[in-house]
């Protein structure tokens, strides 16, 4: 098949990272203590001091790319508190507030809003359930919204993300439950391309991504199984749980420069780079 190529012009604006700002929440009350996702194993040990390690060292790589780290204030009584992704999406400036499908993270909310208010963006109440950025990311090259629906966020969501930020919002449905958040199983490499593993999606969903997406980085279920796809892309450097080192190759292979990180401790609740980062867009 003939491959789409992109013209010079168009590699210099994607490839050029500009300065990220990102939301991060340390792992301060981490814990196992109940099981929302088949990642989660309530009887396996978890190293809470490991964690905050692992977590500072995600912050510090992000610092020395070149970009704005803001922290949460962590809450006792919420140990998945530290996946901030979950928290909103950001796009424009506006906050699209979150709402957990699970009782047990229901409060984080509250504490994502308030911190938007107090901080100067604008703030959307959620009528519906969803997850944040768990289930829904920018591809501002495109002005495109890609949504993930089927475990987590109510489909219902992606058509309120669309009120609220005035674009165009596609709707993806997510067929097994390891990957039930889009960031899972789906990640921008840039402004305009993107890097996901198929047996993630409905059939319909797979095509869609097929068709708007020909030259995307294709990860297998043992990239997926290694929060591979759980990355954090500048549009060059790309934040990637160590463990997923085929996929890192991947990456690579594609032009990127993959920057591994050890987050095992975090990978028990489910979660990995991205979940960990919400990206503020202005
Ligand atoms: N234990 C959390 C949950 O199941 C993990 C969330 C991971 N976050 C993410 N953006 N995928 O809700």
């Amino acid at each position: 098949m003939e491959k789409h190529r992109s013209s010079p012009d168009q590699v210099t604006a994607t490839r050029s990272p500009g300065r990220r700002t990102y939301l991060m929440c340390r792992p301060a009350y981490y814990a196992v203590e109940y099981a929302i996702n088949p990642w989660m194993d309530t009887t396996a040990p978890v190293d809470a001091a490991l964690a905050c390690a692992q977590w500072e060292e995600l912050a510090d790589i992000y610092t020395a790319l070149g970009h704005e780290v803001l922290r949460l204030e962590p809450e006792p009584g919420l140990p998945d508190m530290v996946y901030a992704a979950n928290g909103a999406f950001v796009v424009d400036g506006i906050a699209y507030g979150a709402s957990f499908r699970h009782p047990e993270r229901r409060p984080e909310a509250d504490a994502h809003e308030k911190w938007y208010r107090t901080s100067g963006w604008t703030f959307a109440e959620p009528e519906h359930i969803n997850e944040g950025e768990g289930d829904f990311t920018y591809l501002p090259g495109r002005e495109l919204v890609l949504a993930g629906w089927g475990f987590r966020t109510d489909a219902r969501a992606h058509a309120e993300a669309a009120d609220v930020f005035g674009r165009q919002v596609v709707s993806l449905r997510l067929v097994d439950p390891r990957y039930y958040h889009l960031d899972t199983a789906l990640a921008p490499l840039d402004d305009h391309n993107i890097a996901y593993y198929p047996g993630a999606f409905a059939p319909g969903s797979r095509l869609l991504l097929e068709r708007l997406f020909p030259d995307a980085v294709i990860a297998d279920a043992e990239d997926a199984a290694g929060f591979g796809l759980n990355f954090v892309s500048d549009g060059r450097n790309v934040v990637i749980n160590a463990e997923a080192e085929a996929m890192a190759r991947k990456v690579d292979a594609a032009g990127y420069t993959p920057v591994p990180v050890d987050l095992s401790e975090l990978k028990k609740g489910g979660g990995s780079v991205k979940c960990c980062t919400a990206e503020l867009r202005r």
